[in-house]
């Protein structure tokens, strides 16, 4: 067993210089949190509050177990789009327990655009229920939304992962005996009604709560019938006439007592304590403001890392003297066992052949998968091409992509082109991922993409006799570096849902935790994998 201990001096000048730095992305992080917090805003607000309708977060905290976190998922989803008309993306997804068991809780919020669903809010509810369904916890829809929104319908209606799968997923995880229960809070109109609809149990509450296919002014249009919200859909309708719910509800927390009792009836998914006596680390995570380089072209010490990350700063290192650019070994967070990958250097072919011999022995042990990014790649060069590097990064990639023990992802620093989908980037199915604020993604850094294609361009023009070089060739670069810079960013990452949170450091130990509860909580699967190139 390997103890990492500190190399780091506080007072160092570099470590002060990087402390101030990191506090400045914390603090950008921060303000992008608060202003996802406020809503559609103080105007929005106040007229849902005349409504006698509790805030969409105050509704959480009304359900949630007293004094137990919300582990919010896609927070900053949205940040940025549609010129900032979507805070949160108009929808609060995030793990909570709910009498005692853990839940996926999807919130409308109504103060956005009428809670109505853009492109990022259908993505961000997918992924809360991928969450869901991965970690067999049943999921909780507060209703309250105009369902979709019209002027971007065809960014949102026809295609695989639009508006249908969120309904086709309730579907799915009740017959995986997973409980899908609504409380209709507010409008729920058009293909928005298909989610109470196809829910276990459906709670309405009496005045506010509304669902129905076509709205007052849709059934005027249709067939000139005029009826008001109520006699059309509201609560005494769908629970005495319809059948379309199940429970009356008088107001907000009158439903949300309902679902906590729906909740709590016996059944399985109560979580399981960690197998391990958990310990803490030997250093403070604090440290790591001062550990993370100012300059993103130097290293961040990955052992450092560790010894702030693992119980006991303790690590089983496999095949330590072999492929040392990725560091792989197991140990424990928080008292559950883990399998973990961190980079401390290129991606040559060892490396890479030796993470794949560690994900298969870890998925035939079923330890689930840290992978922690600081890659810019795997090794260029003639020498590397010759010597098989793509069908040792295929490997990699390979059992990354196969093994069916949970995996977990945080960007601790870059994560580029292959090397982000050989420590499982977002499409190779980490069932949790998150960045650090310093933390960027791209397909290549802004530098190496913009002389690629300023080499491009330059071939291009020898190839009609034209010159390009000097200044043309900076003010060619310049706009791709630009763009990178501003597009790889954490918080950029965060706004699209290419990680589910950004989280600061310090909480890394308690995020992972979390997962890596609910993950233990659920089934097993059989890792089968397919054809290693040799
Ligand atoms: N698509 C796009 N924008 C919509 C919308 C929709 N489906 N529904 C509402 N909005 C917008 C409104 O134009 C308004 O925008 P603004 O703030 O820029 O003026 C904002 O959302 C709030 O709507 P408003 O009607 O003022 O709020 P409300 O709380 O009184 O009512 C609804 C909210 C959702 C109940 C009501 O707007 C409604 O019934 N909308 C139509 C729903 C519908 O038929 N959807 C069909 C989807 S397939």
């Amino acid at each position: 067993m390997t103890i990492f201990h500190t190399e780091m001096r506080h007072g160092d000048s570099g470590f002060e210089r990087n402390h101030a730095s990191y506090q400045k992305l914390r603090e950008a992080v921060e303000a992008a949190q608060q202003k996802a917090v406020l809503g559609g805003g103080e105007k929005a607000a106040a007229a849902h509050a005349a409504r006698e309708k509790l805030m969409p977060r105050d509704r959480i905290n009304a359900l949630l177990d007293p004094g137990t976190p919300f582990v919010e998922v896609g927070q900053l989803a949205g940040d940025g789009m549609y010129d900032g008309a979507a805070p949160s993306a108009g929808i609060i997804t995030g793990i909570g327990s709910v009498s005692g068991r853990p839940c996926m809780v999807m919130a409308n919020d109504a103060t956005v655009k009428g809670g109505t669903y853009y492109p990022i809010t259908i993505k961000k509810q997918i992924r809360a229920q991928a969450i869901a369904r991965e970690n067999g916890l049943p999921s909780i829809y507060l209703v309250d939304s105009g369902g979709a929104f019209l002027p971007l319908q065809e960014e949102i209606f026809p295609d695989e992962h639009h508006f249908g799968k969120i309904f086709r997923n309730i579907a799915e995880m009740s017959s995986l005996g997973l409980k899908q229960i609504a409380a209709v809070m507010g409008s729920c109109t058009a293909g928005g009604a298909y989610i109470p609809a196809m829910c276990d149990e459906t709670v309405i509450v009496n005045g506010n709560g509304t669902i129905f296919l076509g709205g007052p002014q849709l059934v005027q249009a249709a067939t000139g019938e005029i009826v008001d919200a109520q006699t059309l859909g509201g609560a005494d309708v769908h629970t005495r006439l319809s059948g379309v719910a199940d429970h009356f509800a008088q107001n907000d927390l009158h439903a949300l007592e309902i679902v906590r009792e729906i909740v709590g009836r016996p059944g399985p998914g109560t979580i399981s304590p960690p197998p391990i006596t958990p310990r803490g680390p030997l250093y403070e995570a604090e440290d790591l403001y001062g550990l993370i380089p100012d300059n993103p072209k130097q290293p961040i010490p990955a052992r450092e890392i560790l010894a702030r990350l693992m119980d006991g700063s303790e690590l089983n290192m496999y095949r330590e003297r072999y492929g040392s650019t990725l560091i792989c070994g197991t140990g424990a967070i928080g008292g559950y066992p883990v399998g973990v990958l961190i980079n401390d250097g290129v991606l040559f072919s060892e490396s890479a052949q030796k993470a794949a011999n560690f994900i298969e022995l870890c998925s035939q042990s079923d330890i689930p998968l840290v992978f922690l990014h600081n890659i810019s790649g795997f090794m260029v060069g003639a020498e590397y091409e010759q010597g098989g590097i793509a069908k040792d990064g295929a490997k990699m990639v390979n059992a990354v992509s196969t093994s069916r023990v949970p995996k977990f992802s945080v960007i601790v620093g870059g994560s580029y082109g292959a090397g982000a989908f050989a420590m499982c980037g977002r499409a190779f199915g980490p069932r949790m991922m998150a960045m650090w604020p310093n933390a960027r993604t791209s397909v290549m850094g802004g530098e190496q993409a913009a002389t690629v294609l300023a080499l491009v361009r330059e071939e291009q023009l020898a190839r009609k006799g034209q010159s390009f070089s000097g200044e043309d060739v900076e003010v060619f670069k310049k706009p791709i570096r630009d763009h990178y810079a501003a597009h790889s960013t954490a918080l950029h990452s965060a706004s699209r849902l290419w990680c589910d949170a950004v989280i600061d450091p310090v909480d890394t130990r308690q995020w992972l935790t979390l997962g890596l509860s609910l993950a233990h909580g659920s089934s097993k699967e059989q890792t089968r994998f397919g054809v290693f190139r040799m």
